[in-house]
């Protein structure tokens, strides 16, 4: 969904007030995507400038069992790519991904529950969180209609783009995020715009983007280096290995809601390759975030998977 700037004088940052429990906020050149719960949602303040996407979605996430080989399983969508985008890609089911600091979030329309349940009760328990209780999801005892999954390979059909910028993947203490409020407002709302315009805005191929989210009390922040400089020394958390990350743009068009697999072509390639690779969707545009290393194979890699599709 869309929202100006005026909207931001809602948002109350410090903890005790803070009701909604999924919250996260996405800056990019043409929007502010912002994801809520229906708590979150009923403080939006309603306005002309806010689109809102149809139907009720709901966020799933992958708790990996324990286990000693997690330090060895790869980062973000990669890990999930084969044993759950692809598999709900293939039986059809839209979904709108959000990789955070801590975990990835796929969140699929609520009605499309019992089929994402079939198709990933195989692999999966699947739990869901009511009121704050994990309680086990019932089986709706969908039984037939299921294609069997693909086995070739799925083409990319969208175009890509590469903004020059690189990006970290950081999260922060609540207990610290009062003293960055007002520039974490300042990040989102007032500086870009002024910057942009100066060093040329997107015509240098650095891109606006910026996401903040705060989820169950765990605070996720992805921005570009630039962007981190202006963050106080040793507030903000990065992996051990502090790596930096290059972003594939994904889509013309606006993508809408409705179609399916677009995460599964990037994301299918990048765990065949055991890249590691954070996937943010926002209400127009796809963003895979891969390491910076990586990135002139992977845009190889995916382009050619887009070219050969135009005869
Ligand atoms: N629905 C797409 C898929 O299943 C991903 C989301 C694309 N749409 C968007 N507005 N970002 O792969």
């Amino acid at each position: 969904m869309q929202i100006n700037t005026a909207g931001c004088k809602h948002w109350r940052f410090q903890k005790n007030f803070i009701r909604c429990k999924f919250f996260s906020l996405t800056e990019t050149p043409e929007d502010y995507t912002i994801i809520v719960d229906e708590e979150g949602f009923l403080e939006l303040p309603s306005s002309e400038h806010l689109s809102v996407a149809d139907a009720t979605w709901l966020a799933l996430n992958v708790v990996s069992g324990g286990g000693g080989f997690s330090s060895s399983q790869p980062i973000g969508v990669t890990k999930i790519a084969k044993s759950v985008i692809a598999p709900l890609a293939d039986q059809n089911i839209s979904v709108f991904m959000l990789s955070t600091y801590q975990t990835d979030f796929i969140l699929v329309r609520e009605r499309d529950l019992p089929f994402v349940m079939h198709t990933l009760a195989a692999e999966f328990t699947i739990l869901r969180v009511v009121n704050g209780e994990t309680v086990a999801a019932d089986d709706l005892g969908i039984t037939n209609g299921f294609v069997k999954p693909k086995l070739v390979q799925r083409p990319v059909i969208h175009p890509l783009s590469s903004p020059s910028n690189m990006f970290c993947v950081t999260s922060l203490d609540p207990d610290t995020l009062p003293t960055v409020a007002t520039l974490l407002m300042d990040v989102m709302f007032y500086s870009n715009g002024v910057k942009d315009s100066v060093v040329g805005n997107e015509d240098s191929g650095h891109i606006r983007f910026f996401s903040f989210s705060l989820i169950e009390g765990y605070i996720s922040l992805v921005m570009d280096v630039q962007t981190q400089q202006r963050f106080p020394n040793n507030l903000l958390f990065t992996s051990a290995s502090g790596e930096l990350w290059k972003m594939v743009r994904i889509g013309g068009q606006p993508l809408g809601f409705d179609e399916c697999g677009i995460v599964a072509q990037i994301s299918e390639p990048l765990a065949a390759a055991d890249i590691p690779a954070y996937y943010i969707s926002t209400f127009k545009f796809d963003h895979a975030l891969v390491p910076e290393e990586n990135i002139n194979g992977v845009v190889n890699a995916l382009q050619y998977f887009l070219k050969n599709l135009i005869p």
